[in-house]
């Protein structure tokens, strides 16, 4: 039998941004160990979930890739711009029953504190209201998560409400179109 192969694109086209000192991009096979030894140190699963071995990472890359190609939009990897180091994460991300579009943001414990997630947290921000013309945006945040919490309110979020995932307890923060101020940028 002779198969009929059509050329096409790759179904899954992450876009790769380019921040002040964030490169994000997309998720490759190769990307999984030092993801993994990112999510595998204590001081990341504190608050929130993470993966703990690199097959639980090879199936959230997968998770994360599908999301993609199902919304269009997603999580990014994020690299150090000049050296290539893996960061970290962040994007977007709105899987089945989320309780709305949220921005996400996740540093590898060696790089926290250099204002990185708020970085990158806004790369996320400006794409989602930029070029998804989306109209708010959500962070879903332990309430104990000082440090999420602070990065959320330095990019201009607000608490919204009190909610819970899995029987612990989450703060909603929320910003809409209107109230987002891009550095250097005119109210949209
Ligand atoms: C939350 C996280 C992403 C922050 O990353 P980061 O790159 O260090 O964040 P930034 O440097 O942009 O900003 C952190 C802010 O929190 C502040 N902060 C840090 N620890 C804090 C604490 N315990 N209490 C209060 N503020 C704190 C920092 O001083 C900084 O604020 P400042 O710029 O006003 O000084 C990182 O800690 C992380 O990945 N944690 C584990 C995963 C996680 O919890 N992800 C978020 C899920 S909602």
């Amino acid at each position: 039998m002779t198969l009929d192969i059509v050329e096409s694109l790759p179904a899954v086209l992450v876009p790769t941004v380019r921040t002040e000192r964030l490169v994000l991009r997309g998720w490759t096979a190769d990307d999984i160990p030092a993801y993994t030894r990112m999510a595998t140190n204590p001081r990341m699963s504190r608050y929130t979930g993470s993966p703990s071995s690199e097959a639980a990472v090879w199936q959230m890359f997968a998770l994360q890739i599908g999301h993609w190609a199902l919304n269009g939009f997603g999580m990014w990897l994020a690299h150090d711009r000049v050296t290539g180091a893996f960061i970290g994460r962040v994007g977007l991300y709105r899987e089945y029953g989320w309780p709305g579009l949220e921005t996400a943001w996740t540093i590898r414990p060696q790089r926290w504190g250099e204002g990185l997630a708020t970085e990158g947290g806004a790369a996320a921000i400006e794409y989602a209201f930029g070029t998804l013309r989306a109209d708010r945006t959500i962070s879903i945040i332990h309430p104990e998560n000082a440090a999420s919490i602070r990065v959320a309110v330095k990019l201009g979020m607000r608490f919204a409400e009190a909610t819970e995932r899995n029987g612990q307890p989450r703060h909603i923060y929320a910003i809409s179109r209107s109230e987002w101020r891009p550095r250097g940028a005119e109210p949209r």
